[in-house]
């Protein structure tokens, strides 16, 4: 082969990979082209918009204030929670928003677990939560809801996190412990988090690559049992992974979700000291045992390791449960408000 034909193959391959690599950049809302702005939204410390979406009483009648954290995939409008009938009995006002990169909300490149904590507090600010106001947090969500109890536990009335997704690369968790969840997972999702903690710049690639399988979860294939699979035939595709919460493109919405959940911690959970020493408020971890996504015996290392989280367990619930499941949605709310067991 002469050099001649050897540089054109290698600018050739250099021109694919700069391609397949390279995720093209998010359709911002209010952008030429992109998609309409039509919820309200406020300004953050470095110019990004968070668009939020209020439920229950009004915030002046509200005896109580909550900040919801949506999960993978999702958008503000996953809020399922403040339908219970205890919203209106005892006055709490809920805000839902959509996590950076998802809905109308702008990306942030520079997206961590500490960036988003900040981000929640800057919502509350905004919009007159007061000093002081709860989060709840489901799935990914419920796993920011730790970046909430290590940066601003001083401005948090209690928590809770339901089914939050685990890391298994915390350092705290014992190795055989971790390795087995691990490898108990499908191996395509063994892979994708494989790329999101070791090449994060492959995350893109991999995910819309096309000879391998990507991860379960985007693919619409995840390890749902049999009490999720009855609540996602309840409500249909109106549960999945929802067109408005990727508009911007999937890059940093579901990707971004991947790099900052699996990759490498500046802090584990499990090393962290409760934030209501006084009793001033409670935290809550709500588990299903059926949940097919976050494995149980791994939730429940979290809880033996940090007795002041109260764990709650239940038997007939998988990663779903809080979607449907009344009874379950009026335990966490009076639990984590009133301290109800
Ligand atoms: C699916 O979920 C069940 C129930 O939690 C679990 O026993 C099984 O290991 C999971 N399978 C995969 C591939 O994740």
């Amino acid at each position: 082969m002469s050099l001649k034909v050897i540089v054109v193959l290698l600018a050739g391959f250099l021109a694919w990979a700069y391609l397949a690599f390279c995720p093209p950049p998010p359709r911002l809302c209010g952008s030429i082209g992109g998609p309409a702005i039509e919820g309200p939204r406020i300004k953050l410390r470095d110019g990004r918009h968070l668009a939020y979406k209020e439920h229950g009483v009004p915030i002046e009648r509200a005896n109580y204030k909550i900040i919801y954290v949506h999960g993978f995939g999702s958008s503000k409008h996953e809020a399922a929670i403040a339908r219970s009938e205890l919203v209106e009995k005892m006055g709490i006002h809920l805000v839902s928003f959509d996590r950076p990169g998802y809905g109308e909300s702008d990306p942030d490149p520079k997206r961590t677990i500490k960036s988003t904590a900040l981000d929640i507090e800057e919502l509350g600010d905004k919009l007159g939560l007061g000093p002081k106001f709860y989060v709840i947090g489901s799935s990914m969500g419920g796993q920011l809801v730790w970046g909430c109890l290590k940066y601003i536990s001083h401005r948090l009335a209690g928590a809770a996190l339901i089914v939050p997704v685990v890391n298994y690369w915390w350092p705290s968790f014992p190795s055989s412990l971790s390795t087995e969840a691990y490898y108990q997972q499908f191996p395509q999702d063994q892979w994708a988090l494989r790329v999101a903690h070791h090449a994060p710049t492959m995350v893109y690639w991999w995910n819309t690559q096309k000879w391998f399988p990507p991860s379960s979860v985007i693919s619409g294939k995840a390890n749902f049992t049999a009490p999720d699979l009855r609540i996602l035939s309840k409500y249909g595709s109106s549960m999945g992974i929802r067109d408005y919460a990727k508009q911007q493109g999937a890059y940093e919405s579901l990707h971004r979700d991947l790099m900052v959940s699996f990759g490498k911690w500046e802090f584990d959970p499990m090393s962290l000291d409760n934030p209501f020493v006084g009793g001033e408020g409670s935290v809550h971890l709500w588990h299903g045992v059926e949940d097919g996504l976050v494995p149980v015996a791994l939730q429940r290392y979290i809880a033996k390791k940090l007795p002041w989280v109260q764990y709650h367990e239940l038997s007939n619930a998988g990663h779903l449960f809080v979607h449907d499941d009344t009874s379950a949605k009026d335990a966490v709310l009076k639990s984590l408000l009133t301290g109800d067991k």
